[in-house]
């Protein structure tokens, strides 16, 4: 059975309450909730973790080597700052799709890059708590496909 990790970052468990213009009215609890119900139709397996701290994440995803067969990462702000996460990414060799919640693109010019996009097989942004599911679909085709090829 397919195993995927949803890694949520900083600032993501006040989603709700955070920016709602922004970033909507959902909870982290509720998108947990639609990820596990998701990878479950598709006869796959959904863990949920959300960390504050960039080493917390980090150990997240190194730990993810072996365990998990894709990584859903939404890293907050870090994407744009942290070297140290792209490099865990790198070093796990676990697929890793970035997420964001918003439409990065169309924000601050400092969220315009992205770090993680160098490692990262894919990125998906702006369709808001929906884009959980599309990154879910989009794993479970890449490593459909990886398998078969
Ligand atoms: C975010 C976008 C980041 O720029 C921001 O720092 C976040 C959330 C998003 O989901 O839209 O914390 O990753």
């Amino acid at each position: 059975m397919v195993s995927l990790l949803v890694l949520n970052g900083p600032n993501l468990n006040m989603l709700g309450q955070r920016q709602p213009e922004v970033y909507g009215r959902t909870t982290l609890s509720e998108i947990d909730a639609l990820c596990v119900e998701h990878a479950v139709l598709h006869g796959a397996k959904c863990n949920c973790y959300q960390s504050n701290h960039e080493g917390a994440l980090i150990d997240r995803i190194h730990a993810a080597r072996g365990t998990y067969d894709g990584i859903i990462l939404n890293a907050g702000a870090y994407t744009h700052t942290s070297i140290a996460i792209m490099d865990a990414v790198a070093s796990a060799a676990v697929p890793t799709i970035e997420l964001h919640l918003s439409n990065i693109h169309a924000r601050e010019t400092f969220r315009h890059t992205s770090y993680l996009a160098k490692v990262a097989v894919g990125q998906i942004c702006g369709f808001g708590p929906h884009g959980y599911v599309l990154a879910i679909d989009a794993m479970l085709a890449h490593l459909a496909e990886n398998e078969t090829s």
